[in-house]
Parts: C-alpha cells; sequence; structure tokens
C-alpha cells in the first residue's frame, strides 16, 4: 500500500479530530490539510457524533466550506477565547515553529489561533524543517499594497545577511498581484542561510510601516500531528 501526501494530510487531520468534543469553539484553519479536518468535523456533526460546536473560520475560503457542512459559525468579536484550533502549517522547526501563509491567509490565522487554548498543527512528515526557512520555501509577509516595491526592498534588506529575496506574490489566475481576503498584497521571502532569532526577526518584520503581519507563527502551537510512512505521531509542547 502506497500512501500519497494527501492521504497522510487526511490521516493527521482525523487524528486532530479526535481532540474534538461537543460543546467546543473550534478554530479552523486553512489549506489542503486542514480541509480534510473541517470535513470530518462536518461528517461527526451529520452523523451526530458531535454537537453544539461553533467553528471560527480563518480564511473566506474555509468560511465556505464549513457553511456547506452547516457548520454553525462565529467570529472572535462574539467568541474571543477558542477551546482548540486545528491547521496545517507549510514549515515546522523541531521547536513547534511554524511557517503559514503559502495559501495566502495567514493574518485571520494568526489573529485567531493566538486565541485558544490548544493550537493543533497536522502536517505530513514533509513540512518538517531542520530551521525556519529550511525547506528553501517562501515565508510570507503580507503588506499594505500602497508603495509595495519599497516595503518588499526594506524586507529583502533586513535579512541581507541570509541572502535574502523578496518577491511579490502572483496570483496564477489572472497574472496580477495576489489579494489577500483583507485586500493586502504577499511579498514571499527567500532566505539562503539560517535566519537566527527567529523573535528578533519578526520583531523587525512588524516594525516596518507598511507591514500587516508575518507568516512566522512562533511558540504557539501546542500539539504537533505528523503522519508520515510509518505512521502518525503526536507530540505536546
Ligand atoms: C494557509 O495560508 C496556510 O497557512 C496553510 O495553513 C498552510 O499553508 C498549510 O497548507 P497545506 O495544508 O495546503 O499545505
Amino acid at each position: 500500500l502506497i500512501l500519497t501526501q494527501d492521504d497522510l494530510k487526511k490521516i493527521a487531520a482525523y487524528k486532530a479530530v479526535e481532540f474534538v468534543e461537543s460543546g467546543m469553539v473550534l478554530g479552523l484553519g486553512t489549506g489542503s490539510t486542514a480541509k480534510h479536518a473541517i470535513d470530518r468535523i462536518g461528517e461527526l456533526l451529520r452523523q451526530g457524533k458531535l454537537s453544539n460546536i461553533v467553528g471560527i473560520p480563518t480564511s473566506t475560503k474555509t468560511h465556505e466550506q464549513a457553511l456547506a457542512l452547516n457548520i454553525p459559525l462565529s467570529d472572535i468579536d462574539t467568541h474571543p477565547v477558542l477551546d482548540l484550533a486545528i491547521d496545517g502549517a507549510d514549515e515546522v522547526d523541531p521547536d513547534m515553529n511554524l511557517v503559514k501563509g503559502r495559501g495566502g491567509s495567514l493574518l485571520r490565522e494568526k489573529m485567531i489561533e493566538g486565541c485558544c487554548k490548544k493550537f493543533v498543527v497536522i502536517v505530513d512528515e514533509s513540512k518538517l524543517v531542520n530551521y525556519i526557512g529550511g525547506s528553501g520555501l517562501a515565508m510570507p509577509v503580507e503588506i499594505v499594497p500602497f508603495c509595495w516595491k519599497f516595503t518588499a526592498q526594506k524586507l529583502q534588506s533586513l535579512f541581507e545577511d541570509s541572502g535574502c529575496v523578496a518577491k511579490l506574490r502572483i496570483s496564477p489566475e489572472n497574472g496580477k498581484p495576489y489579494v489577500t481576503d483583507n485586500g493586502n498584497f504577499i511579498v514571499d521571502l527567500y532566505f539562503k542561510k539560517d535566519i537566527g532569532d527567529l523573535r528578533a526577526a519578526g520583531d523587525a518584520i512588524l516594525r516596518l510601516a507598511g507591514v500587516v503581519e508575518h507568516g512566522m507563527f512562533i511558540d504557539m502551537a501546542t500539539t504537533l500531528i505528523v503522519a508520515g510512512e510509518l505512521g502518525v505521531t503526536v507530540r505536546n509542547k
């Protein structure tokens, strides 16, 4: 039996849904892994195995998926404390720090997942890295559209020593700048070397006036579920 990457995502997602109990206020993540968890929650609600769930979606896409599954929805204005959130990640380092936002929805994810008692991250083993940026893939930063080149240049200069290249994300659908749920742009940062102290890096990014939020989720995950060829592991912080 050969498992595809999507099978592994599903295994991790289903494992996470075992932590969901009736009556919970739940953060619903975004992306191809979180999608499986939301499908599963919808299924358990339909079967009557779960009840009284309130879902807080982290993107318009997840909002639509959850609506279609009849999952009752709310927001953090109404429910500022969540019992549990389940979401995927693009990278996970050995301390359970994350990169998120490759799918484009980091700001709402960070606002919502910062409010939960338990944040369960679900990944297939390909997402594990030795250090943040170590996959060679992007670390996304959400910025305001106004003079985006200026902000992109400032971001690149911040990490000059790590060989940073900053690129505006372009939507493959229309060739125009990708626009987030919040009407902003995304600059993807590519690093050639480890950027070192993540908190210092994050703070420096947030000090730039055109920046809205960055995709490093530092010390936020409380549980990590990894699905691999040899099985699924659950690790608590
Ligand atoms: C959404 O923008 C992201 O933060 C996703 O949660 C993350 O990219 C993981 O997505 P996949 O599960 O599709 O890899």
